[in-house]
């Protein structure tokens, strides 16, 4: 049966120059990911690295059978995977590096150029299931007695097609360094070729030059299989398939200038992040002491110390990571005010201002997100958005990973004074942790929750919250010896006329979803108007996890177009 919402992406080399790039392929699946999308990932070896592996075997193995050379050359795919798991992870996004001759992907014929015969789809569908995104190194398989086989050149589009057809994917995009299929190469010198947006099998091989593998057309054609081909971030791929030929326009690159305020924990992630987009130009980086990121290879004359400068310098995004509702606020308002879209992690700025805010993005078209302000990379605010038709009514949730992180260090034997540190040494706490600790940080972000369902009958001060202290926390050992444990739960419940919220420390059971919360994770049990209970579940805390949710905003931003086109989307208001 077609599985509904499985989107096998294949990232080629052209889009893999470096080991660095794996991050931009992470904030690819992550943009999918959080749109409630499951996610296969097929990788290819960084780009130069399979002819370097060739040319060395060769050189090597003079006269060598061509499985020995399949061996040396399978093995840039197999490290481009293996660092893909780690990007992955990085970004608190829950993956698992697949071994292609462990889930039986064999192939026959030549060794360098072989045909992919099996695939045995019980253990991708089982990591599928919890959650995980898949990452299978692309161009490689075994033949039946276990030894390599490549798929010929360019070969990671078989692949990715492959486990498509088996696993009946929704859709599958190969993202390459073009925007979708041209009559030449359009990076070539000369008159701009004609581009499509729709094209049947036998167009993309009759016109299509070696951006995709023809071997892999041939099969897609055998198949019926419509698949995609388009850039990252892109929204307007070529369609493959049972399609007439229809031409189009190229999908341009918006490109955005963007001004970052607050260099802090996440500041400086997603500053290492943005400066590695072509689609974003940084323009102003406001910190408090420019003195103190002197080392960072930031430009000086980026920095200004004044945040409201910074946010009316023209930018078309400005990304709030100060933090706190005093400078973050009058700078917010006027980037909101001067028409500039506004990406914020501060959870505490919308739980006090949101409606005010949404309302002056709304009066000046700009777009106004919020999605990293709760749960890190855990997209929670886009899971309450995720069934159409249907409306969150009750969210029990793990939702301040410092908390959690505390009581799991306690309960483990540490003392309560060093699991603050540690937490905040991590990068997890907030720059001040009397917020995490005394629930606050949780119930700002049960404030958020309820404004971006568009109830804003619920005010912080409504919020019941206990305090997490030595005391308290020191529950959670005796706890661990039953086998339960001691947990931060955050609740709000918008069944009634009036929105109620608490944020309480309790025992939860082996059965209870939360259980399962390790660390600084955070999860999250939504009860829908249909009787439809959800869960979704992440890193809600540290730099990584929650710079790929800022980005995450910032790439929507360029994708939506024209700030005046951004429609009003999880996580946002305009
Ligand atoms: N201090 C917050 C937490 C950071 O620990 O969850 C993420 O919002």
């Amino acid at each position: 049966m077609r599985q509904r919402r499985l989107i096998v992406l294949k990232f080629g080399g052209s889009v893999l120059p470096d080991e660095a790039s794996l991050a931009r392929a992470a904030h690819e699946v992550y943009r999918w990911k959080r749109e409630g999308w499951s996610v296969v990932a097929v990788v290819s070896a960084i780009d130069g690295e399979t002819d370097a592996r060739l040319r060395a075997a060769l050189r090597r193995g003079d006269g060598a059978c061509d499985h020995a050379i399949a061996a040396a050359v399978a093995g840039g795919e197999l490290h481009s995977a293996a660092q893909f798991g780690l990007f992955l992870e990085r970004a608190g996004i829950d993956g698992a590096v697949v071994n292609p001759g462990a889930i039986g992907l064999r192939a026959h014929g030549a060794a360098l150029d072989a045909t992919p015969i099996g695939l045995d789809t019980a253990p991708i569908r089982r990591l599928l299931d919890a959650g995980r995104v898949v990452v299978c190194p692309g161009y490689v398989a075994t033949d039946e007695e276990g030894r390599w086989m490549l798929l010929g050149r360019g070969g990671s589009d078989l692949t990715a097609l492959v486990l498509a057809d088996a696993l009946d994917a929704e859709r599958c995009r190969l993202v390459k360094d073009v925007d979708g299929l041209y009559d030449t190469d359009p990076n070539a010198p000369g008159p701009a070729p004609a581009r499509y947006d729709a094209a049947s099998w036998d167009d993309a091989l009759a016109r299509d030059g070696s951006i995709i593998q023809h071997k892999a057309i041939e099969f897609a054609k055998s198949r019926r299989l419509a698949f995609e081909l388009g850039k990252l971030n892109g929204s307007r791929p070529t369609r493959v398939g049972d399609l007439g030929l229809l031409e189009s326009a190229p999908e341009r690159t918006r490109q955005v200038r963007l001004a970052l305020l607050g260099l802090g924990v996440v500041g400086a992630g997603v500053f290492e992040s943005l400066r590695r987009l072509p689609e974003v130009e940084i323009v102003r980086v406001a910190v408090r002491d420019p003195g103190k990121h002197a080392c960072a290879g930031i430009p000086d004359d980026l920095f200004t110390t004044d945040p409201v400068d910074a946010a009316r310098c023209g930018a078309d995004i400005v990304v709030e990571l100060i933090g706190g509702t005093g400078a973050a606020l009058d700078a917010v308002r006027a980037a909101l005010t001067t028409g500039a879209s506004v990406v914020t992690a501060n959870k505490a700025l919308i739980a006090s201002h949101g409606e005010e805010l949404g309302a002056l993005a709304s009066a000046s078209g700009a777009g106004l997100k919020f999605s990293a302000s709760v749960g890190g990379s855990m997209p929670l605010l886009e899971h309450l958005r995720s069934r159409p038709g249907d409306a969150p009514r009750r969210v029990r949730g793990v939702l301040n990973g410092t908390c959690n992180f505390i009581l799991e260090r306690v309960a483990a034997g540490a003392p309560f004074d060093d699991a603050v540190r540690e937490a905040q040494r991590l990068g997890f706490a907030e720059a001040d942790p009397g917020r995490d600790l005394a629930g606050l940080d949780a119930a700002d972000k049960l404030v958020v929750l309820a404004h971006s369902l568009g109830r804003d009958d619920l005010a912080l001060g409504d919020v019941r919250v206990e305090a997490l202290t030595s005391e308290s926390a020191a529950l959670a050992t005796n706890a661990a010896r039953e086998g339960r444990v001691l947990r931060q739960v955050a609740e709000l419940d918008l069944s009634g006329g009036r929105a109620r919220a608490w944020v309480t420390l309790r025992e939860v059971g082996p059965d209870d979803p939360l259980h399962a919360v390790r660390l600084e994770r955070n999860a999250a049990v939504v009860g829908w108007e249909s009787g439809a209970v959800t869960t979704v579940a992440g890193r809600g805390a540290g730099r990584w996890p929650t710079a790929e949710s800022v980005v995450a905003d910032v790439l929507e931003l360029v994708r939506a177009g024209a700030p005046e086109e951004v429609a009003a989307g999880a996580g946002g208001v305009v």
